[in-house]
């Protein structure tokens, strides 16, 4: 048996629809409701948490794929996988956002940007070698600038709708971001024959 932790919401979504090409049954999965572990015909379980969760449950050994953005993965400190697959949906980019005046005010202080992913804001401003105070939201990050708080953000862009109905702008584009397809490294090892059967698979499609 083999254990898929996979993002719950949109990337969820597409990823039935891949397996769907490769001909795995995907019924009992579109079927459930709130249940929260299903196993296929394919033998194959499935489970469905956070995106931050995927690697929890990789990293605890208890999930031998992860289906899981590069935001995730980014900003994340576990490193013990391996990303096999770029699945090319869930594409959006990092960016660094504000108002439009942000790239010709001087700051005269250090400037504050809000964001629900210090490290990659961090190593961002690391490269450009600015030092800036990060602070740390939970979500609606563009409201931080509109209050005051933060001369910017950095954050998720993917239609630039959320940005554009706050009044913020694109500054600078950090990074594309898309849905990976990851695995244990330690089932790689121990469940090798297994996960090869359903990687090539895959390959067949990507
Ligand atoms: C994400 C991201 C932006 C928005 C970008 O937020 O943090 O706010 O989507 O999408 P857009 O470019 O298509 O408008 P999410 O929906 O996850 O909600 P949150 O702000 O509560 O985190």
């Amino acid at each position: 048996m083999i254990r898929i932790a996979v993002t719950k919401g949109r990337i969820e979504k597409e990823f039935y629809k891949l397996m769907k090409k490769i001909g795995l049954d995907v019924a009992t999965i579109e079927n459930k409701k709130r249940e929260l572990l299903i196993r296929t015909e394919d033998n194959i379980e499935m489970i469905f948490v956070k995106a931050n969760d995927v690697l929890t449950f990789i990293e605890q050994g208890v999930a031998d794929i992860g289906i899981v953005g590069k935001d995730t993965l980014e900003e994340s400190d576990f490193v013990d996988y391996d990303e096999l697959f770029d699945l090319k949906f869930g594409k959006c980019y990092f960016a660094l956002a504000s108002y439009k005046e942000y790239k010709e005010k001087v700051f005269k202080r250090r400037k504050k940007i809000a964001t629900k992913y210090p490290n990659i804001a961090k190593k961002y401003f690391r490269s450009i070698g600015e030092d800036v105070e990060i602070i740390k939201l939970e979500g609606s990050v563009e409201l931080a600038p509109i209050v005051g708080m933060t001369d910017g953000i950095v954050d998720i862009v993917e239609t630039g709708d959320t940005l554009k109905a706050n009044g913020l702008v694109v500054i600078d584009k950090i990074c594309e971001i898309s849905t990976r397809f990851i695995v244990n490294k330690v089932s790689m090892k121990y469940k090798a024959d297994e996960i090869y059967k359903i990687i090539d698979k895959f390959e067949e499609v990507i």
